[in-house]
């Protein structure tokens, strides 16, 4: 096989989980031990649909709900040949939030079923890793309050937990459940030692199509 792939290393949890925190500290220490690793984030605001999704996100518009999720999915296809460069170039990508926040957070509306969530991201780049940070919402509530964007509820936020808790019943899918009340330190020993393992893993395999 020519040259070795990097790895694609997922980030989900609730809001204040530390995800953000964590995916910073992770590309950083990957990088200070010599490694490539580039951070990426979803929604990724800064294209066309990306910005439509931000304004949606803070409330300055509204939108259907079948459409917005699409818009979401539409999101991560169009980083997919950039993901797909990136990882054969041997680049380790660490990911906030991938397309289980996108199912979670639909389904968690009205109406929606898991699998009809599932279907816009089916054949996705498949992660070799996805670290879910779990904190209870007593937790959550002592690193501040929720902010104001669409989404940042405790009822919502419970309801979502729900659907996570579904798509981490896939045992096709390398999930690994971290306790994310730990200090920032030791939360992030623990991500950088399964990260190492999944690197050194993924290196000589193809990557995979998600829930395909
Ligand atoms: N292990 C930790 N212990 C205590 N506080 C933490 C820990 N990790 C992060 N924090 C703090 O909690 C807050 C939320 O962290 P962060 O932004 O990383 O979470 P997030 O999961 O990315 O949240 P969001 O879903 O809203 O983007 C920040 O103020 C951060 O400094
Ligand atoms: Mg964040």
């Amino acid at each position: 096989m020519a040259g070795r792939r990097g790895a694609l290393i997922v980030l989900e949890g609730m809001d204040r989980a530390g995800k953000t925190t964590q995916c910073r500290k992770l590309v950083a220490a990957l990088l200070e031990s010599g490694q490539r690793a580039e951070l990426l984030r979803f929604p990724e605001r800064s294209t066309e649909i990306g910005k439509l999704l931000s304004s949606y996100l803070e409330k300055k518009s509204n939108m259907e709900d079948h459409t917005v999720h699409l818009l979401f999915s539409a999101n991560r296809w169009e980083q997919v040949p950039l993901i797909k460069e990136k990882l054969s170039q041997g680049i380790t990508l660490v990911v906030d939030r991938y397309a289980f926040s996108g199912v979670a957070f639909t389904s968690a509306k009205e109406n929606f079923s898991i699998d009809w969530c599932k279907q816009p991201d089916v054949g996705l780049p498949k992660p070799d890793l996805i670290l879910f940070l779990q904190l209870n919402s007593l937790e959550a509530a002592k690193r501040g309050d929720f902010g104001t964007e669409r989404y940042e509820n405790s009822a919502f936020q419970e309801k979502a937990l729900q659907c996570f808790c579904q798509l981490m019943k896939d045992d096709s899918l390398n999930w690994k459940t971290i306790d994310a009340s730990q200090s920032i330190e030791d939360l992030h020993k623990e991500i950088y030692s399964l990260s190492e393992e999944t690197i050194q893993m993924a290196r000589d395999t193809p990557i995979g199509e998600l829930w395909k």
